[in-house]
């Protein structure tokens, strides 16, 4: 497009935080490369972003995803070890004892913390638990800490998800997945699917971040690569506009185009 070309990266950073009206916007520059490369670059773009926002006594919450994998993975830096962070506390957005340890936020929130020489907590509690259960497993005095601490993070820090994808990830039948697309579900955060206009649709019974939490969190950091997931990030910013949106080149001009 014509705007692409006269443009530089950071006029686009902050034509599209004015026109969204959140606190920051970081763009990786385009690469003409495979998915896994263009969200390789906006991992490394968070990962420095991260490593110059970061106050060594920060509660940092961090959700899971192969987004967030690479985000962790790329905290390695000289800065890291430059800087004493043995007082900075990592914490998972949610307790997920799912199928697939490596996206586990527990597992993001460990390497996470790993990368920085970082204090870790986590919420070992299965997702989709109910009732009685539930609150047993919210009183215990670990999970408790935790939740109080996630309460009072200075920085969550995340990605999305297309509902489908989502859905299709945590085994969601068939049937279910028409059901949530009838519902008009287009994005997922937190373990909430949300339609276009920010409206939960349905949620998973997760123990950690709420949708609340998330409203009032003081430093909201959302990290998301590829143009497929543009909708499900038009839905979700509107939740909340304290905000920091790191992406890809492409994503960046299909916002503001769809804006
Ligand atoms: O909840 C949404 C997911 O965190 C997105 O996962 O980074 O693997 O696409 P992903």
């Amino acid at each position: 497009s014509v705007m692409g070309e006269i443009m530089g990266i950071s006029d686009l950073e902050i034509k599209l935080r004015d026109k969204l009206g959140i606190n920051y916007v970081v763009i990786s520059k385009k690469v003409n490369e495979s998915k896994d490369m263009i969200t390789d670059g906006v991992a490394k773009s968070a990962a420095k972003y991260i490593l110059k926002n970061l106050n060594p006594h920060d509660k940092i919450a961090i959700a899971g995803g192969t987004t967030m994998r690479q985000v962790a993975y790329n905290l390695k830096s000289d800065k890291a070890y430059e800087v004493d962070y043995s007082n900075l506390i990592v914490m998972p957005t949610r307790g997920s004892v799912g199928s697939d340890i490596e996206i586990q936020a527990n597992s993001i929130a460990a390497s996470f913390a790993k990368n920085l020489g970082a204090q870790v907590e986590f919420l070992y509690v299965p997702d989709e638990l109910d009732g009685s259960a539930r609150e047993t497993l919210m009183s215990i005095p670990d999970v408790k800490r935790t939740l109080d601490h996630l309460r009072v993070s200075d920085k969550v820090i995340f990605s999305i998800g297309r509902a489908d994808v989502m859905a299709k990830r945590r085994g969601m039948s068939y049937e279910d997945i028409e059901k949530l697309k009838a519902k008009g579900a287009i994005g997922e955060a937190f373990g909430y699917y949300f339609d276009k206009n920010g409206e939960i649709v349905m949620k998973l019974n997760t123990v950690g971040i709420d949708i609340d939490m998330y409203k009032n969190a003081k430093d909201s950091i959302v990290v998301f690569a590829g143009s497929d997931k543009v909708d499900s990030f038009l839905a979700l910013y509107k939740l909340n506009k304290n905000l920091t949106l790191i992406t890809d080149e492409d994503s960046a001009k299909e916002i503001l185009n769809k804006l």
